[in-house]
């Protein structure tokens, strides 16, 4: 689209203030601007900002929904028999190469505030061990284990690929086959101020943000890597963050758990450690399977304590989920896709004298959709619950809880330096 036709389009959604800088830049500049609004869905991104701030029907619609627990199994009450049959259960169909991991890695960490992706980060251990090559040492373990190699799936952005791709090459894949990797990147978003203005990082250049880690399917299937799965023959489909340097991306148990369970989704659990931790807990909504953001949820349920004195809504959401390749293809069929979720972020942008300012408080709006906002398509939901102190070490923060110190100190614990 030439500069008329991008004035034109912006005048329309009252972003003009996208080309305020456009004479200042050089031919390549101005060629890159105006290929990147064309881009860019501005419908969409009013009606997400609209939704946001409450000028079309949204959140608002949740007060008639009903909620009540999900039901969950408890790792630690299981027989040892019904353990070892789920676990050679998913040994087997890990030996039969039909078991894939997929690592989201395309959030911006803005929490951490680690120059770089995520997956790069080293947390401190004495071996400087980054969360990719922790993640990637437990695939291969499993691999070893079970005589096959684990196909791996890593999602990435627009922001963070390339930077990806130059890190598992410069340290040769960490020794994991080549060919069993795959990057794949997902969609991004304009991130909107408060005001509805689209935010400039740079005077030449829109700030998009990843469009969440709902994105994963819609970018599983665009790459073709959906359709390499396929191919392989994959059954179950194991999809995580990258932030949980505990995280265990084969767990033979898991697989079984699932395989046995006749659901088509199954996820880990773990009992939330207080009722303000920030982290989603599993529910049914209106009799579907469900889980409400820590962000979205009201505190009556987030206190909420049965007779035993146990949170009603306890079952914390860890980004720990096992998908059939059959319930990505239903999801994959549903035209309308995901919701999205607005969540405020602090992001650097340009204001009207054209410098670049950094903001001490949240300023703009980041849409995002939610993995697990795909599981009200299914009648049914296996979740396991598991112990935090094995699973779950989250690196978030850059101090406090959730950070790379509490993630370290929870990793040599298990595994030493
Ligand atoms: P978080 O929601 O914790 O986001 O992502 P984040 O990017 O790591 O950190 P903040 O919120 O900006 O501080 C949980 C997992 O989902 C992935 C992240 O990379 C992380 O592994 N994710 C998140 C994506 O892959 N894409 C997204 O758009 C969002």
């Amino acid at each position: 689209m030439n500069y008329i036709g991008t004035r034109s389009k912006l005048k329309k959604y009252g972003q003009l203030h996208v080309l305020d800088h456009y004479k200042e830049l050089d031919g390549a500049g101005k060629k890159a601007l105006l290929a990147q609004a064309a881009g860019i869905d501005f419908e969409k991104v009013l009606s997400l900002y609209r939704h946001a701030t409450g000028g079309e029907q949204g959140d608002a619609a949740e007060n008639n929904f009903s909620f009540e627990p999900l039901p969950y199994t408890d790792k630690a009450s299981l027989p040892a028999e019904k353990l070892a049959e789920y676990e050679k259960a998913g040994a087997d169909i890990m030996a039969r190469g039909m078991f894939a991991a997929v690592t989201m890695a395309g959030g911006q960490g803005t929490r951490l505030g680690h120059n770089g992706p995520k997956g790069t980060f080293d947390i401190g251990l004495s071996c400087h061990r980054s969360l990719f090559e922790i993640q990637c040492r437990r695939l291969a373990d499993a691999s070893a284990k079970y005589g096959r190699t684990i196909p791996w799936y890593i999602m990435t952005s627009r922001e963070n690929d390339a930077d990806t791709r130059a890190f598992f090459e410069a340290h040769g894949f960490f020794g994991y086959p080549r060919t069993e990797i795959r990057f794949f990147v997902q969609n991004m978003l304009p991130m909107v101020g408060f005001d509805g203005k689209i935010i400039l990082d740079n005077p030449g250049h829109i700030k998009e943000g990843a469009d969440g880690h709902g994105g994963v399917f819609a970018a599983l299937k665009s790459s073709g890597c959906y359709a390499d799965m396929r191919k392989r023959g994959i059954k179950w489909v194991f999809v995580g963050g990258i932030d949980n340097v505990l995280l265990k991306l084969a767990d033979p148990v898991l697989v079984g758990f699932g395989e046995k369970s006749g659901a088509p989704v199954a996820a880990k659990s773990l009992v939330k450690r207080d009722a303000k931790e920030g982290v989603g807990v599993f529910c049914r909504r209106n009799g579907r399977p469900y889980v409400v953001e820590y962000t979205e949820i009201s505190d009556e349920m987030a206190e909420a304590r049965g007779a035993d004195g146990q949170f009603v809504y306890g079952d914390a959401h860890i980004l720990c989920n096992l998908f059939s390749m059959d319930a990505i293809g239903d999801i994959l069929e549903n035209a309308d896709g995901l919701p999205y979720h607005a969540a405020r972020k602090k992001t650097p942008y340009v204001g009207a004298d054209g410098e670049i300012h950094t903001p001490d408080k949240p300023n703009a709006f980041k849409f995002e959709s939610f993995i697990f906002d795909a599981f009200g398509r299914f009648d049914d939901l296996a979740i396991l619950r598991v112990d935090r102190e094995s699973e779950f070490a989250p690196v978030k923060n850059r101090e406090g809880n959730d950070s790379p110190e509490t993630a370290r100190k929870m990793y040599i614990a298990q595994f030493g330096e």
